[in-house]
């Protein structure tokens, strides 16, 4: 059983772990719902995603938003970022959740048991019954993760720069 929980200081090294798994594995230069911990240093990163959660707080040009760690025991097997609300931007292409599993936690189950909690964190602590979640049009993993959470297909969204975007409500 996992469960979501909010980062603190004592979180520093499993945090960097899993961001050097993620870089290393991924080839990538950011995390998906990890607020951009790739951006900036852990202390630095602690402080943006403490205060995004509230909207008095929260950093310019974003929405409030709350960033967990998705844990199973004591192991950090994932990271998710949940929007309370829908900006032009979200609206279109990155929707209410962003999340990632790491590399090595892949294909056990936890992308779609922390996709429901996302959900239900939105629908009962924010009062959002309607949740878009969105991927890219080549990520499988991600679109059978959503579908497999009840995802219905709204349409595909063309960014500027020629991304294909599947844009999916969970009800
Ligand atoms: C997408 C991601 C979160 C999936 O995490 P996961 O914990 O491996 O997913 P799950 O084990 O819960 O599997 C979810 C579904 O995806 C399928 N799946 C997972 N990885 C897959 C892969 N590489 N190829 C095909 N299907 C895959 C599973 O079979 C399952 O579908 P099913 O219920 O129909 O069997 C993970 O691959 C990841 O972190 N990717 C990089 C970041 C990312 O793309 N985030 C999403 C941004 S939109």
């Amino acid at each position: 059983m996992i469960y979501l929980r909010f980062p603190t200081h004592e979180d520093r090294q499993l945090i960097e772990d899993y961001k050097n798994e993620c870089l290393t594995y991924d080839n990538v230069e950011s995390i998906h719902g990890s607020a951009n911990l790739t951006q900036f240093s852990f202390d630095e990163w602690l402080e943006n995603v403490q205060k995004d959660r509230y909207k008095e707080t929260v950093r310019e040009h974003l929405v409030p938003a709350h960033t967990f760690l998705i844990m199973e025991n004591q192991t950090l097997v994932g990271m998710c970022n949940i929007r309370h609300e829908l900006n032009d931007f979200l609206y279109h292409i990155g929707g209410h959740i962003g999340y990632s599993v790491r590399p090595s936690q892949r294909r056990k189950g936890y992308a779609k048991q922390a996709l429901r909690l996302a959900v239900q964190f939105l629908q009962e602590q924010k009062g959002i019954q309607r949740v878009l979640v969105t991927c890219d049009e080549d990520n499988i993993a991600s679109s059978c993760t959503i579908e497999a959470c009840g995802g219905i297909l709204d349409n595909m969204f063309v960014s500027e720069n020629g991304e294909v975007i599947k844009r999916y409500w969970i009800e």
